[in-house]
């Protein structure tokens, strides 16, 4: 388990203590890019007003709403459509990385996964791109994450070179990994060949 981890439980007592929640949406494909290399999975992430790479998803009052109705709300705002999040979607909770200088009280991290067949991913990419209140405001759009490797070593390396919010960059590896979208093999070279596009 990574640092920083703490239960549902344990966050949701933590009474001066705010709350966010994000959603990694995902699904299988067989489309091929060129038409020759199978993309398996659809990933979604998107770029955010402040040019960083996360998840749908936001800021949660459990006083007044349940996690998942909370982020329920958010995906509405910002992805134009009704996707109820339940807590079988839940997967883990952490506290944010040290960033005091932009807020007065701890901030806490819940985060989801949800599996949906193809279309809903392309109903939710027409939403967020038309109906969403979020579209070009809060959110700058929906990106799918590229994770297959291409002749020049680019896809999901030069991808995880970008920058990303939060501890998103680590949800995603994590969660590529945990639900088998891609070999630890594969990750690893990707990994590498990121790290080294940074120094
Ligand atoms: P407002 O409506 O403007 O308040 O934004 P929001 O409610 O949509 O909140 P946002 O999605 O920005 O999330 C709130 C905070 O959670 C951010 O300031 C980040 O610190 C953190 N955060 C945002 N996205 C992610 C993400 O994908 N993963 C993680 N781990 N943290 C995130
Ligand atoms: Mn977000
Ligand atoms: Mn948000
Ligand atoms: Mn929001
Ligand atoms: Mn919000
Ligand atoms: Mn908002």
């Amino acid at each position: 388990m990574a640092s920083g981890q703490l239960s549902r439980e344990e966050a949701l007592a933590c009474s001066g203590c705010r709350h966010a929640c994000h959603v990694m949406l995902y699904a299988d494909t067989t489309s091929k890019l060129f038409g020759r290399t199978p993309i398996r999975h659809i990933v979604l992430m998107q770029m955010r007003f402040d040019g960083l790479l996360g998840f749908p998803g936001g800021l949660v009052n459990p006083a007044e709403e349940s996690l998942e109705a909370g982020l329920s709300r958010e995906l509405l705002e910002e992805l134009g459509l009704e996707i109820p999040i339940s807590e079988e979607d839940y997967v883990e909770t952490c506290y944010a990385p040290a960033l005091s200088w932009t807020s007065k009280s701890k901030l806490i991290l819940h985060f989801y996964v949800k599996k949906m067949e193809e279309e809903q991913i392309r109903e939710v990419e027409k939403a967020a791109a038309s109906t969403a209140v979020d579209h070009g405001l809060e959110v700058m759009g929906m990106v799918r994450v590229p994770l297959f490797r291409t002749n020049h070593d680019g896809g999901l390396s030069f991808f995880l070179s970008h920058s990303f919010i939060g501890n998103a960059r680590s949800q995603l590896i994590n969660s590529l990994l945990r639900l088998h979208l891609i070999s630890p093999q594969n990750l690893a070279k990707a990994l590498r060949k990121s790290l080294r596009m940074h120094a």
